[in-house]
């Protein structure tokens, strides 16, 4: 009898304000929650993607393995952010094998870096065109940023497997939970701390996707230099209760503002790429739009992306079709963690086997 050993891989978030952590455990009844946490990172730890202080991604990993007692090493992580590139190409018709062995190529002709610098992955999105042809989704990453997230991994005791891209990690979130439907249209967007991930899935496949340099942090360094306060004030300031604030008390006018200028923003930034999506798609009806990322927990965000897009907008909910047992993981806390749980649970669902 041959025993399968696969498993899922545990789903690791590094971002830039906190590491996410998720576990899953696939049965006949379908996905089951074994464990989710998180823990903060402060300010300056990971800049643009890369990581400035390998200690503390580290210690905040082995804190969130061994608080949970992880027994499973092979991981998947992820990647964002402008240094990461997702390009779709069409080729012709091939094998993985003949693919595997173009793409350098490939890689060379569409990727604006040294291809000596760059780690080059890809994924068939659409295996076969009417015309044809296959649209494969090129992925290019500065190898530096890659050793040390797996550099990171490794010294935290973990086994680095899969290292995804954020847009990719949320399209699988999504299908698992809601599941993608024939002619539908649906932009996924992960407003995190300091990047924003777009993907625009048709019929289940990417059409496009493009990484911001905006999110949550922006709006934190704006309340503070306003208010001249400090970054963890600001950052309580934004959560809705400032730093010894009595819980009816309300927020100083200027924080309201400040988001609601912020939230405007950050809209027409998203706006400008569904835009550009727009131009130059073959369809470009959107029919939904489903956000993710801690910032997305920020009420009157969402209100203005919808207003601005005109698109129904709703925070997309990561365990909405996984089971967890109510006693190990209260719902209030499940909705709590859904807006940041978004990529870790998409990285959970890859399997030990599927690299
Ligand atoms: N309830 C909330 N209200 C407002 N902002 C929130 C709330 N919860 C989290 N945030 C903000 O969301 C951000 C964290 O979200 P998330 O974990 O998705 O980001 P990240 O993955 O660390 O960042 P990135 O991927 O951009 O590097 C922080 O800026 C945090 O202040
Ligand atoms: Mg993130």
């Amino acid at each position: 009898m041959v025993i399968s050993r696969s498993q899922n891989c545990v789903g690791l978030d590094i971002g830039s304000s906190g590491v996410k952590l998720t576990v899953l455990k696939g049965s006949k009844r379908g996905l089951e929650l074994k464990a989710f946490d998180h823990e903060t990172l402060p300010p300056e730890t990971i800049v643009d993607g890369a990581v400035m202080n390998a200690t503390v991604v580290e210690d905040a990993i082995h804190k969130l393995t061994s608080r949970n007692k992880i027994k499973t090493k092979e991981t998947a992580m992820s990647v964002s952010g402008n240094t990461v590139i997702v390009k779709k190409i069409r080729l012709p018709l091939m094998t993985q094998e003949e693919l595997e062995e173009s793409i350098q190529w490939e890689a060379e002709q569409h990727i604006p870096f040294d291809i000596q610098d760059v780690f080059i992955g890809f994924e068939v999105v659409a295996p076969k065109t009417e015309q044809g042809q296959m649209d494969v989704a090129l992925v290019a990453a500065k190898k530096e940023m890659i050793n040390d997230y797996q550099a990171v991994c490794m010294n935290a005791g973990l086994e680095p497997l899969v290292v995804d891209v954020d847009a990719f990690a949320l399209q699988n979130m999504y299908e698992v939970n809601y599941g993608y439907h024939r002619g539908e249209t649906v932009v996924l967007i992960d407003v995190g701390n300091s990047v924003v991930t777009m993907n625009v899935v048709s019929d289940g496949v990417t059409m496009f996707t493009r990484d911001l340099s905006l999110g949550g942090s922006d709006i934190t360094e704006e309340i503070q230099r306003q208010l001249n306060i400090t970054y963890r004030e600001a950052e309580l300031y934004k959560m809705g209760g400032g730093p010894g604030m009595a819980s009816d008390e309300v927020l100083p006018q200027e924080v309201e503002s400040i988001i609601q200028d912020k939230a405007e923003d950050m809209a027409h930034e998203i706006q400008r790429s569904l835009d550009f999506y727009a131009a130059t798609a073959a369809e470009e009806e959107i029919d939904k739009i489903a956000l993710s990322g801690g910032t997305a927990a920020i009420p009157s965000l969402v209100r203005t992306i919808e207003r601005i897009s005109g698109v129904q907008t709703e925070v997309a909910n990561p365990f909405r079709k996984i089971d967890y047992d109510e006693r190990e993981f209260p719902p209030d806390r499940i909705q709590e963690w859904a807006p940041i749980a978004g990529i870790s649970v998409g990285l959970a669902l890859r399997r030990t086997d599927e690299t």
